[in-house]
């Protein structure tokens, strides 16, 4: 078993509701099963480059945090000490500074660091494992797209926020007679709007999975109007893939804007339009994902403790485990076109534009 004295904590790409709460219990689970000193590591990898920016972490910090949205340690998804982004004599460079990191890490006396973060965060700490660090990760996303585990924190919330819009929207798309896009984020992934959708009885989804033309969407909307549905609910993702007509503009505007102009022109159907963005990666978890993550944090520390280094704490089979980081990254987790869900979703005659 290793000799453990300190453990490092960070939080590195977007924020996730849920990580106060890893980091509360990490914290917890250090101090008090394995009397261990806490380091948090501030604003992702960059309180280990400007050490002074890092700080103890005592019970006393992490009491009252785990209702709360964000990460008491700062974030940032620009910060890889690989490739280093820095002005030089008036130039932006690219340097890799890991030396530096690991340096550091040895001077605050940090024996080994949890690395709390989705796919580039893990990335980062496999980059860092290969070169020396002791180091274990604790999945999150809202995105829900990581595939060696089940569920990541952060996606039950940001469902919550996202069909809580939709319900919302439901009453005045009714009212009005319109079509109402919503849309949600998920980077590459379509499982917020896709369970979102569903969750909040929305007649179309769209999903970067499954390719949709505005034809199969209006003829959709015309047969709703067919027996005597007023109104639609269309669900986009961000990640979709545009047909053709659409692509150019795709930096023009958001998605959801680009589908509803379409849909509006096409139909000559009155359209609005809300994009959800941030607010679903903010607010107090849910019940569900702080007790993920309250799981997540005392397993990583139990990790380190067994000397697991180099490894991701995971859900599988409702069960927590552990697998190498280099299986964990770099293979996203998206829905299957095929997958029970969407023929669930078919079968209840939600349209997915295909
Ligand atoms: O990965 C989480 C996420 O919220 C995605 O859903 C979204 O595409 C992206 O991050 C937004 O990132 P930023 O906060 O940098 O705009």
């Amino acid at each position: 078993m290793p000799d453990i004295r300190c453990i490092g904590i960070c939080t590195g790409g977007g924020d996730a509701p849920g990580l106060n709460a890893v980091i509360r219990a990490a914290v917890k689970a250090a101090i008090l099963k394995y009397k261990w000193k806490v380091i948090g590591i501030s604003d992702g990898f960059d309180g280990l480059i400007w050490p002074e920016k890092s700080r103890e972490l005592t019970l006393k910090d992490v009491s009252g945090i785990l209702p709360r949205g964000g990460t008491i340690l700062g974030t940032t998804n620009r910060g890889n000490p690989f490739h280093y982004k820095m002005v030089e004599n008036g130039q932006e460079v690219t340097r890799d500074i890991s030396d530096q990191v690991i340096a550091n890490a040895l001077k605050l006396g940090i024996d080994a660091v949890i690395t709390i973060g989705g796919d580039g965060s893990q990335k980062i700490a496999l980059d860092l494992f290969q070169k020396g660090m002791n180091i274990v990760g604790v999945p999150k996303t809202i995105d829900n797209d990581l595939s060696a585990t089940e569920v990541t924190f952060g996606f039950d919330t940001a469902l919550h926020t996202a069909t809580d819009a939709v319900d919302k929207i439901h009453t005045t798309a009714e009212s009005h007679h319109r079509i109402m896009v919503v849309e949600v984020m998920g980077r590459d992934a379509g499982w917020i709007a896709l369970e979102a959708g569903i969750a909040g009885g929305a007649h179309v989804i769209l999903i970067p999975e499954i390719q949709f033309t505005v034809e199969n969407i209006c003829k959709y909307v015309t047969e709703r109007e067919g027996y005597g549905k007023r109104f639609t609910i269309v669900v986009v993702a961000e990640g979709i893939q545009l047909p053709p007509e659409l692509k150019e503009n795709r930096r023009a505007g958001s998605v959801g804007n680009l589908v509803g102009d379409a849909i509006a022109l096409r139909a000559h159907k009155e359209v609005r339009v809300s994009v959800l963005g941030h607010i679903q990666r903010g607010g107090s978890p849910t019940p569900f994902d702080r007790i993920l993550a309250t799981r997540f944090g005392v397993a990583a520390v139990d990790l380190i403790a067994a000397g697991g280094f180099g490894k991701m704490v995971c859900l599988q089979q409702e069960r927590i485990r552990a697998v190498d980081i280099a299986q964990a990254v770099g293979r996203l987790k998206t829905v299957d076109p095929q997958g029970e869900i969407v023929r669930a979703a078919r079968a209840i005659g939600i349209c997915f534009g295909d």
